[in-house]
């Protein structure tokens, strides 16, 4: 049995990874750390102990807090961990930038710090769940290779850079063997309505205005969340270390195209006038230091390690769609009062 430690599996990619891996991989122990902020999300993992007894455990612990990150790596002989622990919402890190430093970076740090000393005399791998968002913005052509600079421009994409380079200073420092991965939006069940997606299918559904920030020209390149995490496996496998991974589906699609495109699925199935369901769609107030583009060449993966997404956006649109539509009690949980602070604070003064 292969013991992989998987930080943030309570969030949307890492309980989609988690139930994937446990699926996949029946020769691995998949021990989770969480801190259960907001983001985190014990329904996301229901059912897993009793599907895999022996195989699953849940540690409710801090990723800052090294003690519990130590003592963890005493109890459990850890030979894998996947990264996915983070402070996410790009929103959220505008309107407080410290909550993502301290989780993002110091996070990162104490792990790292962990791993080091539980691996000094036994072997182990690293792998850390970056972002695209590290590398900028892109103008209307180029694509982001593993070669292109990085430059942050939000606090969130800062903090990632920063851990990105944290871990990556291990290998080259303490030749521990760390891989870095830099995916794309993602979008699938779990996602927390803060995102463009599920923000959009849950106010739809609850009938309210759907803000589209600026001129909604902006591009995003996505990816569906077990597309992601096949890659994440991958790279766990076979990617070399010391190597940054891109990540990624070629689908790039403009913002307002992509919304109307996933209201007309949902106007399909929920029997909506089409038209009358577009016409909430209201334009807001940028986003401050908006990236306005990004898009993914994943050849590196592609090419290297047979790395080959599988899901076609209009179908995992559809599937997504759906799953909220059959969610409904799990996403009108997560939004409890402090969801509509969080609305409120960040939407209710756009016009
Ligand atoms: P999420 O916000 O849905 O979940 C984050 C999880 O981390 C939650 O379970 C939360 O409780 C946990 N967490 C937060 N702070 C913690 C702390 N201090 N200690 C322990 N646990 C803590 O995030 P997500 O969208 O699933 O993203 C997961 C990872 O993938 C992140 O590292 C993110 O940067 C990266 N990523 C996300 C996307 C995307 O489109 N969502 C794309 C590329 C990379
Ligand atoms: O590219 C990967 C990144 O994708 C991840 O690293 C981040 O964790 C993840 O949050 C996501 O960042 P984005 O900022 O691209 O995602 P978000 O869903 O917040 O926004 C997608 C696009 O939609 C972006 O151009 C802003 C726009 N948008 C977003 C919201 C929430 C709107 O127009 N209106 C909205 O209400």
């Amino acid at each position: 049995m292969k013991t992989v430690l998987v930080t943030g599996g309570a969030g949307f990619i890492g309980s989609n990874f988690i139930r994937l891996a446990l699926k996949v991989r029946p020769d691995w122990r998949v021990v989770v750390l969480d801190a259960l902020t907001y983001a985190g999300n014990l329904e996301n993992l229901e059912g897993l102990e009793a599907a895999y007894p022996g195989r699953y455990r849940f540690a409710h612990a801090d990723v800052t807090d090294a003690g519990r990150v130590k003592a963890l790596f005493e109890e459990e002989s850890v030979a894998a961990v996947v990264h996915f622990a983070a402070e996410t919402h790009v929103d959220r890190s505008i309107l407080g930038p410290t909550a993502f430093v301290k989780t993002n970076v110091m996070g990162t740090a104490t792990l790292l710090e962990a791993a080091r000393g539980a691996w000094k005399d036994r072997p182990g791998r690293y792998l850390q769940v970056s972002t695209d968002e590290v590398y900028g913005s892109l103008k209307e052509t180029g694509f982001f290779t593993e070669q292109t600079p990085l430059d942050p421009s939000s606090p969130y994409s800062a903090s990632k850079a920063a851990a990105d380079q944290l871990a990556l200073s291990y290998y080259r420092t303490f030749g521990m063997d760390v891989v870095v991965t830099r995916c794309c939006n993602n979008y699938g069940p779990y996602q927390f309505p803060e995102k463009l997606i599920p923000l959009m299918i849950t106010r739809a559904l609850a009938g309210e205005n759907l803000p589209v920030y600026g001129t909604g020209q902006n591009v995003r390149d996505w990816i569906h969340v077990d597309d992601h995490n096949r890659g994440v496996l991958l790279v766990l496998d076979k990617g070399r270390a010391g190597e940054v991974y891109n990540l990624g589906a070629r689908c790039e699609k403009r913002n307002l195209d992509l919304v109307k495109e996933l209201l007309r699925v949902a106007a399909a199935v929920k029997g909506w006038d089409p038209v009358q369901t577009e016409g909430k769609i209201t334009f807001v107030t940028d986003r401050p230091g908006h990236d306005w583009r990004y898009a993914i060449d994943p050849s590196k993966a592609e090419s290297e390690l047979g790395y080959a997404p599988q899901v076609p956006f209009r179908e995992g649109l559809e599937s997504t769609v759906r799953w909220y539509l059959e969610h409904e009690g799990w996403w009108r949980r997560v939004q409890s009062g402090a969801y509509k602070d969080f609305v409120q604070a960040l939407y209710g003064e756009r016009r």
